[in-house]
């Protein structure tokens, strides 16, 4: 039995990028193994939030995840912030962490560009907060997208410069990224990754999308190599076949294959919609299993910081 833990920020919008390349891998995992979910809202204070809109997006998130297929029973789901441990211990692996690894963030580049002396330290220091999320649980799998990759790996030389300094306190974790699926491209420009932060809303289908919103997007979908590659890419996850026997299917004929690819994407959204509004109904169950689930990980990450702080002598 492993241990898998991942979690998602709280936006508002999560596209269906985020759906194949994060959430169903997780729905997969759950048997067998012990799970950890959880909704990073303190991650997604790094970057500007109104605090309504913040609050309503951490109950849409929490929808979602359940109407996806996450089982509370099966997986522990929380919120970041109501586990006090985790800005804990992100601050001792802040001192352990180097400037210079983390100014080599791929996605703290990105993010920083253009925001010149007033990106904030919360941006930044991001990646940490990540690992403390991951080290915390002494996570074994962190199912993510390709783009998390690195901040995965820089967990793991986190805990590895940390257990040389103070003994083995942490374990390995292992990013797991899905061959197919793991970077989904943005339909309007398919060298982009599918991103709700894109310019255009054209540029992702979102999972609250309905049947004419993601008709008119795939219709509009870029069709050079590289996006009908996507798009085929897209349709292999949701329908089973094979890259192979799409090809042979639709040779050529761009239009039906849009057509179908649309008539999939929607036959998995809209029985996915009526769950989540399900589960916004009734916003008092909801708090309800989050903050259930924040008990059992207060549990395990009080045990797991009682330890760091002995191993670092702050202990008496
Ligand atoms: P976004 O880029 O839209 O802001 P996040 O950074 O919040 O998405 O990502 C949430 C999860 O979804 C992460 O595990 C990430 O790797 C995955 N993910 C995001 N975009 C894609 C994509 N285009 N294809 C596959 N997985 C993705
Ligand atoms: N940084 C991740 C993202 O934006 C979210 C995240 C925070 C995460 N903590 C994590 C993912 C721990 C996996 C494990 O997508």
């Amino acid at each position: 039995m492993s241990r898998v833990l991942t979690a998602l920020q709280p936006s508002g919008v999560l596209h269906i990028g985020n759906y194949l390349g994060a959430i169903q891998p997780f729905v997969e995992l759950q048997t067998g193994n012990e799970n950890f979910l959880f909704i990073v809202d303190y991650h997604a204070i790094t970057v500007p939030q109104k605090p309504e809109e913040l609050r309503r997006n951490i109950l849409f998130a929490a929808a979602t995840y359940l109407a996806a297929g996450v089982d509370p029973e099966k997986t522990v789901l929380f919120q970041q912030s109501a586990v006090a441990e985790h800005t804990e211990l992100a601050w001792i692996l802040n001192c352990v962490a180097h400037m210079g690894e983390l100014e080599r963030m791929i996605q703290y580049k990105e993010k920083a560009r253009g925001k010149g002396e007033s990106v904030t330290v919360g941006l930044f220091d991001y990646p940490v907060l990540m690992a403390a999320d991951i080290l915390l649980y002494d996570t074994d799998i962190v199912p993510v997208g390709e783009d998390q990759k690195q901040h995965v790996e820089l967990a793991r030389d986190l805990a590895q410069r940390f257990n040389k300094r103070f003994g083995e306190v942490f374990v390995m974790p292992k990013p797991q990224i899905r061959k197919q699926g793991a970077r989904i491209m943005a339909l309007d420009d398919p060298s982009a990754k599918m991103s709700k932060s894109a310019a255009s809303e054209k540029s992702y289908l979102s999972l609250m999308d309905d049947a004419q919103t993601v008709e008119k997007k795939i219709r509009s979908a870029v069709t050079d190599a590289t996006g009908l590659a996507n798009l085929q890419t897209l349709c292999t996850l949701l329908t089973g076949k094979t890259v192979k026997q799409i090809e042979t299917m639709y040779q050529g004929k761009n239009e039906p294959f849009k057509q179908d690819l649309a008539a999939a994407v929607t036959a998995l959204l809209t029985p996915l919609q009526q769950k989540v509004n399900a589960y916004l109904q009734d916003e008092a169950a909801l708090k309800r299993t989050l903050d259930a689930g924040a008990e059992r990980a207060r549990t395990i990450a009080a045990k797991k910081m009682e330890r760091v702080r002995k191993a670092i002598g702050v202990q008496l």
